[in-house]
């Protein structure tokens, strides 16, 4: 993996705001829980004045949560950076149990992580019509035109 010259930064609440409009829109929702980017922690993951990736995260007591994975620069290492160094990170802060969520048609990241150690653990089945009265911008189908009606748990122990 060629990572020469890529730095890890902490991200601030601008920064998290400003991907997260692009990315996904205000508030992020999860199972019980929405999120602003006041509520999270974040790294970047930059090249000079570049950024590849962000990720962000919650650490509650042992249970932490990954708020949202980026990668602008998908297949180069990105993704996986950022996510072992959140891990790294709620495992200082006394996080034993790290999970995410992935909306029902996200394949792909639901692959991305079960390479990575993650189970998926839960189907939240038809949650997404109640985030949809919160959020009513999440779309009704998805990648490959998938309609996006359940959240997917995803987690990991972390040792
Ligand atoms: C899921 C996501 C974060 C992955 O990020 P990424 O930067 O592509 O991740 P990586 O590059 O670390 O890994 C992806 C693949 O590229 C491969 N790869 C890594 N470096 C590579 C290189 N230099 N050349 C070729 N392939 C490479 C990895 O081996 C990996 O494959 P694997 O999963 O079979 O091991 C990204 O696709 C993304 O941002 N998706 C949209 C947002 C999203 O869905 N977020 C997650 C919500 S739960």
């Amino acid at each position: 993996m060629q990572s020469l010259g890529w730095d890890l930064v902490r991200a601030d609440v601008d920064l998290i705001e400003r991907v997260w409009k692009e990315r996904w829109g205000l508030p992020l929702c999860s199972v019980g829980r929405t999120f602003m980017p006041r509520d999270v922690e974040g790294r970047a993951l930059v090249m000079g004045d570049r950024m590849l990736g962000l990720i962000t995260w919650v650490v509650n007591g042992s249970d932490a949560e990954i708020v949202t994975l980026d990668s602008f620069v998908e297949e180069r290492g990105v993704g996986t950076r950022l996510l072992t160094a959140a891990e790294e990170a709620i495992r200082t802060a006394g996080g034993k149990r790290v999970a995410t969520y992935a909306t029902n048609d996200n394949l792909h990241a639901l692959g991305f992580h079960l390479r990575r150690g993650y189970r998926l653990v839960k189907v939240h089945q038809g949650i997404v019509a109640e985030l949809r009265k919160i959020k009513p911008v999440i779309p009704e189908a998805g990648r490959s035109g998938i309609p996006i009606v359940d959240l997917w748990e995803i987690a990991k122990p972390l040792a």
